[in-house]
């Protein structure tokens, strides 16, 4: 690997936690406001719709386009070369690193799928985005169900991605800190992704 490689690769993996990693947090708590009802979530919606243009798509194409543009292609690259350096793992770290390449690739369809309708083509065209609409949405069965695919997939890379992370910056070196982390890890993607599909019923309700 040469130098700017290697740079490339730890700006990849910086770039999974801050600023994609806090954008998915940000955005499962949003969605999960639901949860207080209706009229909750509406009131997420519009408190976001009151920032003013002028930050909000800045913020937008700084902040989360251009670095999910880059962690998207730069790891459909990675994923797509061949050595997998599985070797010197157990079998559970081995279906870890099988399930991260897995859900990067669900992830990526899914964003172009779930970000080109919503953002682009609802809200892009004119309608604003509330309750009503992902209620009228989500009751599609087909898209409740790639939706939660969706939920969680991102939610597992995201957590098993915190894991490795911290392997790949040295912040967990020795088998008990990794052994530490990947727990961490597990409970964050338990409470993540049970809040984001309870949430996503709350929608159909
Ligand atoms: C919700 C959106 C996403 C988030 C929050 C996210 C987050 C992360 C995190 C935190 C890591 C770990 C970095 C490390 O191991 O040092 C990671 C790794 C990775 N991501 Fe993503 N990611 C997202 C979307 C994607 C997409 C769409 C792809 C493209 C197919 C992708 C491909 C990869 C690959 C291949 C790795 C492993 C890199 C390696 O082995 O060094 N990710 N991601």
């Amino acid at each position: 690997m040469s130098n700017t490689d290697f740079y490339i690769r730890r700006i990849h993996s910086l770039s999974g936690i801050v600023p994609i990693g806090f954008f998915l947090l940000e955005h499962i708590f949003s969605i999960s406001t639901v949860l207080a009802g209706p009229q909750a979530f509406d009131a997420t919606v519009a408190h976001l719709a009151a920032i003013p243009h002028e930050i909000l798509i800045p913020l937008e194409i700084i902040a989360i386009a251009i670095p999910l543009l880059f962690h998207g292609i730069y790891g459909a690259y990675i994923a797509l070369q061949a050595k997998n350096n599985v070797g010197d793992y157990g079998y559970a770290r081995n279906r870890q690193f099988w399930l991260q390449r897995m859900t990067a690739w669900y992830t990526f369809a899914f964003l172009i799928w779930h970000v080109g309708y919503l953002r682009f083509m609802v809200k892009g065209g004119g309608t604003p985005i509330n309750y009503a609409l992902m209620h009228d949405y989500l009751s599609n069965p087909i898209v409740f169900v790639l939706y939660a695919i969706g939920l969680v997939a991102a939610v597992y890379h995201f957590t098993n991605g915190l894991f490795t992370f911290c392997i790949t910056w040295g912040i967990a070196v020795g088998p008990r800190a990794q052994g530490f982390v990947n727990k961490a890890a597990w409970g964050l993607f338990a409470l993540m992704s049970g809040v984001g599909l309870l949430a996503l019923t709350r929608y159909i309700a």
